[in-house]
């Protein structure tokens, strides 16, 4: 099968198209055949080395933490699709990924793909959406009327993050560079603020839950806008814990979780249309570099899909 690998860490070139063994399945796996995959920022972070440390990942190493595709053959204790589902999720990380034609996933990490989204919206929701839902649901429990900053809100995460919190009845307010400002207005935020305008902590009365996407000193600022006993899940680095307890609130840093049923009820919200994904741009499998080039910068506008 055609496959983008990776044989050793570095630069965006050493993302090559090859032709590799398919891969074989575990018994509760599902083999899917790829239609559409995305790029998240751990993917340049794997590729780069950054998890070199934590998850001994051996070569060639196929990267993606998406797909949205139909199932070819499920394994023999698998029991939750039939071949010829639409399924899309977020695989294993200690696994080889979904930049190929097919992949192996366990089922606990699928869903029957939403029925009014093309695969490639479609691949661009699970590991964005998860961490989106992880952070707010599961971790913040955010609750209807409560009043949650979204750092980030044009990013993959940051604009699902967003439309999970309407969808929850809270009141949104979102940090966005000049040029997304129409953008989160459409998606429906109730407080715009530009960052290159205006500092967040000066024009935002206090937050019960900062979702903080972005790290470094937008993560210490953020501090500034909670209430007491308000909630700061991180998807970069773990909030300080000496600033957390001066400030009276709890920090969290966030580990996704790729749970096929929690991408169930992301699923439910979007055939509700109370969530609408945000392709930013969609690129062939072969075109990863440029993929990564443009995740690399740091302002993506929603997510980068690739086809299959
Ligand atoms: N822990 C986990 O399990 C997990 C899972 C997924 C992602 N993550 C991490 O979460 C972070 C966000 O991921 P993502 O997929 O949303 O990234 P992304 O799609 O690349 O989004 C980045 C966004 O950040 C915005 N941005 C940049 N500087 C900003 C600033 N100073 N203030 C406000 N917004 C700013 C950009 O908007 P503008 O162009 O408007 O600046 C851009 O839309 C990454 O670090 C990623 O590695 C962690």
């Amino acid at each position: 099968m055609k496959a983008i690998i990776l044989e050793q860490y570095g630069h965006a070139d050493e993302l090559k198209v090859a032709e590799i063994n398919p891969p074989e399945l575990r018994e509760t796996d599902v083999l899917v055949e790829v239609k559409a995959t995305s790029v998240n920022p751990v993917d340049w972070q794997i590729r780069e080395g950054y998890l070199a440390e934590m998850i001994p990942y051996e070569f060639p190493l196929v990267l993606g933490s998406d797909v949205a595709g139909v199932v070819k053959e499920v394994g023999p204790k698998a029991s939750k699709f039939s071949v010829g589902d639409e399924v899309f999720g977020s695989p294993d990380m200690m696994r080889n990924g979904t930049y190929a034609e097919l992949v192996a996933v366990d089922e606990i990490h699928l869903a029957k793909k939403p029925t009014n989204l093309t695969f490639e919206e479609a691949a661009s929701v699970p590991l964005a959406g998860l961490t989106a839902w992880t952070s707010l649901v599961n971790v913040a429990h955010i609750q209807s009327g409560e009043r949650v900053l979204v750092q980030g809100g044009a990013g993959g995460v940051g604009s699902l993050a967003i439309q999970i919190a309407k969808a929850k009845g809270c009141w949104v307010a979102a940090t966005c560079s000049e040029m997304n400002v129409e953008f989160l207005h459409q998606l429906g935020v109730d407080q715009v603020i530009n960052y290159e305008e205006d500092n967040f902590e000066d024009v935002l009365e206090p937050v019960d839950v900062v979702l903080e996407t972005i790290g470094g000193e937008v993560q210490e600022r953020s501090f500034k806008v909670l209430k007491k006993g308000g909630r700061m899940p991180s998807t970069t680095t773990a909030p300080d814990e000496d600033l957390a307890k001066e400030y009276g609130v709890k920090g969290f840093q966030l580990s996704a979780d790729h749970s096929g049923e929690t991408l169930d009820e992301i699923r439910k919200l979007i055939e509700a249309d109370s969530i609408r994904p945000v392709v930013g741009q969609v690129l062939d499998l072969e075109d990863i570099k440029e993929g990564h080039a443009q995740s690399q910068t740091g302002h993506a506008q929603g997510k980068i899909v690739l086809t299959v």
